[in-house]
């Protein structure tokens, strides 16, 4: 009798610590260490319906965002590493705020204000979001904030004058915040001392169907783009603004990402393009639905940018590491990075990505959680 007694009450305890787990709010518990001993958080945000998102310091890294499906059961459906150590180690920006330019700039060279600046090339003879030690790297400064209907985390960065070679003192804040709407709403916003480039977006891999469970290729994908930005081999821009009507990235209707993905010309072969979006850059407009069949998870993007770059993991390869001990293989998951143009600082016709003293870079992204009727 004394042992049930003991044994209910263990039990009691463990109930309410998975509660305590599941409960509506934001907690805050160290992630590890860097290298240099600095400390990395993480922070746990669980709406009232119970959808969790994890995301740590470094990189302000979404490592986890757990979803219902159409039965109500909940799986993780964002790719990521197990723990520090693996991140690392390396990962293609995995979860990731990536910046200060993300994307590709050509040959890691631009000019502004009459004077030529050159960059890291740490993507063959182009350099890729940011450089070295980009955003994805560094280590963000974590508060939670109060906000109705919605659990709030605001990071932010300081990235120097002169860091990774860009000009100006940059203040970035980007805020997560996870709505009772299954929302996860991304405010970014920034100031300079002096005039620099800028282009921020988050680099989750989606896997609808959870993030272990093989390939994206049957998910359904619509996006809103009449037009894309043809690249050269480096994946840089030509300049040229073509339709998609009649080419494999014609996503205008509902179309499954593996039924055309054989009929691209590129090595490896998979999407690693930036879609020109229809309507007004500045709004807040749909601008992509993804439907994943079997699990009947549904995710639709909006955002304010002009571009995204729609990537199908192409260069996964069975080799990274991922949680659990997971290999994530080719096509495992899934990018809709928001954003403006590849290679805007060297391309006239794109909008412009330079942000000047005095001035505010804002930009809002919504991914946006549900299941199919
Ligand atoms: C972006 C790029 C891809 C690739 C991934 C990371 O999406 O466009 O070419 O570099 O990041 O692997």
């Amino acid at each position: 009798m004394r042992n049930l007694l003991a044994l209910s009450v263990v039990a009691l305890f463990a109930l309410s610590a998975l509660a305590q787990e599941n409960k509506e709010g934001v907690t805050k518990k160290k992630y590890g260490n860097m290298p240099d001993a600095t400390q990395v958080d993480e922070y746990t945000l669980t709406n009232k319906n119970g959808m969790t998102m994890k995301v740590i310091t470094l990189g302000g890294i979404v490592t986890e965002m757990h979803v219902p499906d159409k039965d109500g059961k909940f799986a993780d459906v964002c790719l990521g590493c197990s723990n520090l150590a693996e991140y690392l180690e390396g990962h293609p920006y995995f979860g990731a705020i990536t910046g200060r330019v993300a994307n590709r700039i050509a040959k890691g060279k631009f000019t502004l204000g009459g004077k030529e600046y050159t960059l890291a090339t740490n993507n063959g003879p182009n350099h890729l979001h940011g450089g070295k030690i980009g955003f994805d790297k560094v280590i963000w400064t974590g508060t939670i904030y109060r906000t109705e209907g919605a659990q709030s985390l605001m990071l932010q960065y300081r990235s120097k004058d002169g860091e990774e070679g860009y000009p100006g003192n940059l203040s970035v804040t980007v805020r997560y915040i996870l709505t009772d709407k299954n929302e996860w709403r991304i405010e970014y916003s920034a100031t300079t001392d002096k005039a620099t480039p800028i282009n921020l977006t988050q680099h989750a891999y989606f896997n609808l169907a959870g993030h272990s469970s093989g390939t994206i290729l049957d998910h359904q994908v619509k996006i809103n783009a009449d037009k894309y930005t043809p690249t050269d081999d480096t994946l840089i821009p030509t300049g040229k603004i073509e339709p998609v009507k009649g080419t494999p990235n014609d996503f205008t209707t509902p179309t499954a990402i593996g039924k055309r993905i054989k009929d691209i010309k590129a090595d490896p072969q998979g999407y690693d393009l930036n879609f020109v979006l229809n309507g007004k850059a500045g709004e807040l407009r749909e601008i992509a639905v993804v439907t994943e069949p079997k699990s009947g998870r549904v995710m639709k993007v909006s955002t304010t940018e002009p571009g995204v770059q729609f990537y199908t993991g192409n260069f996964l390869d069975g080799k990274q590491k991922g949680k659990g001990g997971v290999k994530y293989s080719q096509y495992g998951g899934f990018c809709l990075e928001t954003q403006h143009y590849p290679d805007s600082i060297n391309q006239k016709g794109f909008p412009s990505v330079v942000l000047e003293p005095g001035k505010k870079y804002m930009h809002t992204t919504v991914y946006s959680f549900g299941v199919a009727k």
